[in-house]
């Protein structure tokens, strides 16, 4: 799916949902610090279009501190592959800009992002079976990218959860051979499996940031649900493409397929996005423990 040109996180980073969490304040973010793959790469940006932090930047009138590199994972150390990932290259680089004082960004100001996961769930790892790790490792990996940054000052997260992979091109049911992946394979199997390891991807990220959140005094967390948006994407694309033909996901992933094979650049399919269906995807993380739990008499045990 090329639709790396998105425009559609203009960060409600200002929204903050109800449900008592408090998120940020409107106006309080000055600075964007992105990390992930190449779904936020601001240079290699595959469809050679803009990528999203510099529309959101724009948008929100804030800074922009772009670390996300195309083919990372979270961790080498669990899915090795010869890119920047986040914890071997994105953070240290960070960390020495902070350290040499190239950077200085007032924690109240900032929000940090992290969209990662595409490739460590992707082909040669845990679709293919190709390393030790799992699903776990994974989850976990992602969570600790809010500890380290939390411990060196930073308070404000937008973690964005993994897109519906199984409709990517290459994950597809009816996928063909193609430059990333064309050795023999159960497609379907794939793509059942791709479907459990987004799901379960996100919904571990989920509870483990749940959990972290109220141990980590003065922070926010919030979630943007990239699963949602991008789903509805799939199911509605004229509610968000425009573009000189009406969208037709199908011949899209034909011609990406023909370009993968010939290994020539995409530019299988361009289009605007608007904002209208994507209001508020960002999900705010209660701050506190929820009070003592009260346990109901249980019902219905008398047999
Ligand atoms: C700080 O480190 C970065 C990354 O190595 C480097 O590009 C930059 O020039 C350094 N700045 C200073 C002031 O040393
Ligand atoms: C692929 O996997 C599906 C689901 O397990 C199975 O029904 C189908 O027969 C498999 N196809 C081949 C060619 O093995
Ligand atoms: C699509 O939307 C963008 C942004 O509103 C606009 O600039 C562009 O002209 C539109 N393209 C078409 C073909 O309607």
């Amino acid at each position: 799916m090329r639709v790396s040109s998105a425009s559609w996180v203009p960060l409600a980073i200002y929204a903050a949902s109800a449900l008592g969490a408090a998120g940020v304040r409107p106006k309080q973010v000055k600075n964007l610090v992105t990390f992930g793959d190449s779904y936020t790469d601001t240079v290699i940006t595959g469809d050679g279009g803009v990528a999203w932090p510099i529309y959101a930047a724009g948008y929100a009138q804030v800074s922009l501190f772009p670390f996300a590199r195309a083919g990372a994972t979270c961790s080498n150390d669990i899915t090795f592959r010869p890119f920047p990932s986040v914890f071997e290259s994105q953070l240290p680089l960070y960390f020495t800009e902070k350290r040499n004082g190239s950077l200085k960004l007032d924690p109240k100001e900032t929000i940090y992002t992290l969209w990662i996961g595409t490739n460590d769930l992707g082909v040669n790892s845990l679709v293919s079976g190709s390393n030790k790790a799992s699903i776990v490792d994974v989850a976990a990996c992602m969570v600790n990218w809010v500890k380290v940054l939390y411990a060196s000052g930073a308070r404000n997260f937008l973690f964005q959860n993994m897109i519906p992979l199984q409709t990517a091109p290459l994950y597809a049911p009816d996928s063909q051979p193609n430059r990333y992946w064309s050795a023999p394979r159960n497609t379907t199997e794939w793509s059942v499996f791709m479907t459990e390891l987004a799901l379960s991807g996100n919904a571990l990220t989920k509870l483990m940031l749940q959990a972290l959140a109220p141990s980590l005094p003065g922070s926010h967390i919030g979630i943007f649900d990239s699963h949602a948006l991008f789903a509805d994407i799939f199911a509605h694309p004229a509610a968000y493409l425009n573009g000189t033909a009406p969208p037709n996901w199908r011949k899209m992933a034909l011609q990406e397929h023909a370009q993968q094979s010939k290994a020539l650049p995409g530019t299988a399919f361009s289009g605007s996005m608007s904002f209208i269906r994507a209001n508020k995807p960002i999900e705010w993380l209660p701050e506190k423990l929820p009070g003592p739990f009260k346990v109901e008499k249980a019902d219905g045990q008398r047999g």
